[in-house]
C-alpha cells in the first residue's frame, strides 16, 4: 500500500484551532445559564465589514471623535512622547486609518521612527504592510504575526527604541473589567520602563446619545450581531433562523457597559451539527453578544494607576465624548 504524508503548514494549524476554539467557546457560551457568545467571534469577513460601516455611521460617534482628537491633537502627543527613536506599535493591524494620521505626524515632525502592526491574522498584516509601502515608501514598516503581547515583548528585546502602543478604538470597552486589568497587566509585563501607551477609551454620557450609537435607524449594527448567528450556521453547521431573533441593546447604567443581545421571538430548538446538540431558547430569552464599557475620566487615571502606567497626559475631542490616554510605563 502505497503511504504519503502531510506536513500541515502553520496557516492550516492556525485555522484548525480557530475553529475548534469557536465550536468550544459555543458550547461552553450557550449552555450558561445566561446564553453568551464572545463578541470576538463578531469579526469573520462580513462582520468586518460591518463594522466599517458602523463607524462611518451618523449615529457612531466614537470613531468621529478619535479621529478629531489625533488631527487635533496629534502634535502635542508626539511632543510628548519625545524624540528618541521609536516603534509605533498597532494591536490589531485594523484598517490602520487613525494610525496614518500618526504616521503622517510623525514624519512631519522628523521623528525616527518605524511601524510595527502586530495581528494573529497573517492577511491582515501582510495587507496593511503592503499598502503602507506603496503609499510612503519612505516609512520602514515591519509587521509582526503574532499574538499581541508575544510580539510586544519580543520587541521590547531587540532594540533600544521606545516603544508606542496604540490600542485606540475603546477596544478595551469590549471586556470585562476582570478581563481589562488582565489585559493591560500583560501589556505593562511586556514592555519596558519608559515606554508609552496611547489608549483610546469611549467616556460616560447622556445615555440617548450612548444608545442612539448601539441602535442605528439603518440596521446596520443589527446586522452585525445577526451575522454571528449565520456565522454558526455556516462554519459550524447550526440551523437557526435569523429572522426569529431580534437585536436589542441597552445603556446599564449600574454596569457602566452598553449590553448587547439577541432575543429569541419565539420558544424553540436550534441544532448544531458539530456541536451534536441542540439548545432551547424560551420566549424572549437572550443571548448576550457584547458589552461596550465606558469611562470616567477617574476611571481611566484609577486604571492606569493599579497597574502601574503613569497618566501623561488626556486627549479630548471638542465635546468631550472620548478620550485618548497617554500613558507610560513604570517600573521601578
Ligand atoms: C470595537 N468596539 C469598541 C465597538 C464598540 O463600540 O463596542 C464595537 C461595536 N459594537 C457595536 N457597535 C460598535
Amino acid at each position: 500500500m502505497k503511504s504519503t504524508y502531510q506536513v500541515l503548514s502553520p496557516g492550516d494549524i492556525r485555522s484548525a484551532r480557530e475553529h475548534d476554539e469557536f465550536a468550544s467557546d459555543l458550547l461552553f457560551g450557550l449552555s450558561q445559564p445566561v446564553k453568551q457568545i464572545s463578541s470576538k467571534y463578531l469579526y469573520d469577513d462580513t462582520g468586518s465589514h460591518l463594522f466599517c460601516r458602523i463607524m462611518e455611521l451618523p449615529e457612531y460617534y466614537p470613531t468621529r471623535c478619535e479621529t478629531e482628537i489625533l488631527l487635533r491633537h496629534g502634535p502635542a502627543i508626539v511632543e510628548s512622547v519625545g524624540d528618541a527613536r521609536l516603534n509605533l506599535v498597532e494591536m490589531g493591524a485594523g484598517d490602520g486609518t487613525k494610525t496614518r494620521i500618526l504616521i503622517n505626524q510623525l514624519r512631519g515632525q522628523h521623528v525616527d521612527f518605524r511601524y510595527v502592526p502586530i495581528d494573529i491574522s497573517e492577511s491582515a498584516v501582510s495587507e496593511l504592510c503592503t499598502e503602507l509601502v506603496q503609499e510612503c515608501p519612505e516609512v520602514a514598516v515591519k509587521g509582526l504575526v503574532s499574538d499581541y503581547f508575544v510580539g510586544v515583548d519580543w520587541l521590547s528585546h531587540q532594540n533600544a527604541a521606545r516603544n508606542l502602543i496604540l490600542f485606540l478604538g475603546s477596544n478595551i470597552g469590549n471586556f470585562d473589567p476582570t478581563r481589562q486589568v488582565h489585559f493591560l497587566t500583560d501589556l505593562w509585563n511586556a514592555l519596558n520602563h519608559g515606554d508609552y501607551v496611547l489608549i483610546g477609551m469611549d467616556l460616560k454620557k447622556d445615555p440617548e446619545i450612548i444608545n442612539r450609537a448601539y441602535n442605528d435607524r439603518q440596521g446596520v449594527t443589527a446586522a452585525f450581531n445577526k451575522n454571528l448567528l449565520h456565522r454558526i450556521n455556516r462554519d459550524l453547521g447550526g440551523d437557526f433562523d435569523p429572522d426569529q431573533f431580534v437585536y436589542y441593546s441597552a445603556w446599564d447604567p449600574f454596569a457602566g457597559a452598553v449590553k448587547s443581545c439577541l432575543l429569541s421571538k419565539a420558544s424553540q430548538s436550534v441544532y448544531i451539527d458539530e456541536l451534536c446538540r441542540s439548545f432551547d431558547f424560551a420566549l424572549w430569552e437572550p443571548i448576550h453578544t457584547e458589552s461596550s464599557y465606558k469611562f470616567s475620566v477617574a476611571d481611566v487615571h484609577k486604571k492606569a494607576r493599579h497597574i502601574g502606567f503613569e497618566v501623561v497626559e488626556n486627549f479630548f475631542d471638542a465635546k468631550h465624548y472620548f478620550v485618548d490616554s497617554l500613558w507610560q510605563v513604570v517600573k521601578e
